[in-house]
């Protein structure tokens, strides 16, 4: 049994496990539903994977991981598949470099979709058929990976599209509140020792596993994420030109990447526009700030003279007012596609955008890496990364957890990134 999962979450009905494997399954294929096929194919920088990658990679993680273990005789849709759709697996042999992803124009679109066919019969008959404990795992787990993969393929085609002259619609706009965002207030949390970590009966990942306590200083954060707006007037106050603002790599980012914005903002006759997944539309003010890099999101909270919250504080800042994800949140069930203003109770803790923590992605104190292939899922990322909480507009709701931890390099920003600010109390 791995360490992802416990026991008790492997006994859902038979008739109950095909339904979900089928609904998550189909939800990657949907969101691809809008691409032409040349969408499918094309990598325009190394950190994005074809969204055709995605649909193959996800089911070579079943194939790889589930069938050929557990399926008697399973014959592989295709031997060179390990190879095409491997993405960082040692131990399961040589794989494409990463970059060279968008050279795969064979198999075409047609072909993965029918081994995607394939393999989610080999997979239905195997659920059919009673499927072993430990298998029964291995597939929760793909699910998961599934999911992560759905909110990967937001971003590529984000950046897809978002990197086509045209700026083309990936789907139509939402209606769009232009109401002022409401002032932002300040909570409290009391100095204290607090429980960290996944406890629950559910799926978790292996590194929120080992519950344990930390001593936290008294502090308080910002009952909402940082607006369009309010980003607007760091850049209009001459951040991205005040070395004293960043720190030394982030400066040194921001002269190689001559960074004056958000990614995918534009100064057109004057006014910002963003490029959106509905296309290019002027900036909302209202709006939480998307697509800065943690190094962006450190200055920012420099110039209001504040701070990051660390991966604990925003964690029992949040188990402290939830105990599940509220349905008001924004993700991506919502298909707003991008990130809507605060509303009246909203404390954008979960939802609207991943909050960069000032915490190293580490492991816990209890840590106990998976033995095999599945050690490689999360284990060896754990350097020079930093920790991302509370999920994101294009977050499946049913893949979140409070205890959820992300990671991306300081760097990184085509993800859904966001702010939240935060001070000690002294
Ligand atoms: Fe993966």
């Amino acid at each position: 049994m791995p360490e992802f999962i416990r026991e008790e979450n492997v006994s859902l009905s038979k008739a109950a496990q095909t339904g979900r494997y089928s609904a998550i399954r189909k939800a990657s294929v949907d969101i691809c539903k809008p691409l032409s096929h040349e969408d499918h194919v094309v990598q325009p920088a190394a950190f994005v994977s074809p969204p055709k990658w995605h649909l193959a990679h996800s089911t070579w993680f079943f194939e790889h991981f589930i069938l050929s273990k557990n399926k008697k005789g399973y014959k592989a849709f295709n031997e060179s598949y390990n190879y095409l759709f491997n993405s960082y697996y040692d131990s399961a042999g040589s794989r494409v470099l990463r970059t060279d992803r968008g050279n795969i124009t064979r198999p075409g679109v047609e072909e993965i979709l029918q081994y995607r066919a394939y393999v989610d019969e080999q997979v239905g008959t195997l659920l059919e058929t009673g499927v072993p404990e430990e298998a029964a795992a291995f597939i929760e787990l793909g699910l998961h990976h599934e999911q992560q993969h759905q909110e990967l393929l937001y971003t590529d085609i984000k950046y897809i599209l978002g990197h086509n002259p045209l700026f083309p619609q990936y789907h139509a706009p939402a209606l769009r509140a232009e109401t002022p965002v409401r002032p932002a207030a300040f909570i409290d949390m009391n100095e204290g020792i607090y429980g960290i970590g996944y406890d629950g009966d559910g799926f978790c990942f292996d590194n929120e596993k080992g519950r344990h306590k930390v001593f936290l200083h008294a502090f308080r954060f910002m009952d909402r994420l940082i607006t369009n707006g309010e980003y607007l007037g760091f850049m209009e106050d001459g951040g991205y030109d005040n070395a004293l603002l960043w720190l030394a790599e982030g400066w040194d980012w921001v002269k190689q990447n001559r960074a004056a914005s958000p990614l995918y903002w534009y100064k057109i006759d004057n006014n910002w526009y963003n490029y959106s997944l509905s296309g290019l539309l002027k900036v909302n003010e209202s709006a939480p700030v998307t697509h800065v890099s943690y190094y962006e999101a450190d200055a920012f909270a420099r110039w209001k003279g504040k701070r990051l919250l660390t991966e604990f504080e925003w964690e029992a800042a949040c188990s402290a007012r939830y105990r599940e994800i509220p349905s008001h949140s924004n993700f991506a069930d919502k298909r707003a596609l991008s990130t809507s203003a605060a509303h009246e109770g909203d404390d954008q803790l979960l939802g609207n955008a991943w909050e960069w923590t000032s915490s190293a992605y580490l492991p816990y104190p209890y840590y106990k890496q998976a033995t095999g292939a599945l050690g490689e899922y999360n284990g060896k990322f754990m350097v020079n990364q930093m920790v991302l909480r509370g999920g994101s507009c294009v977050t499946p709701r049913d893949h979140m957890r409070i205890t959820y931890r992300n990671f991306f390099h300081p760097d990184e920003r085509w993800q859904f990134t966001g702010i939240r600010l935060a001070e000690s109390i002294v």
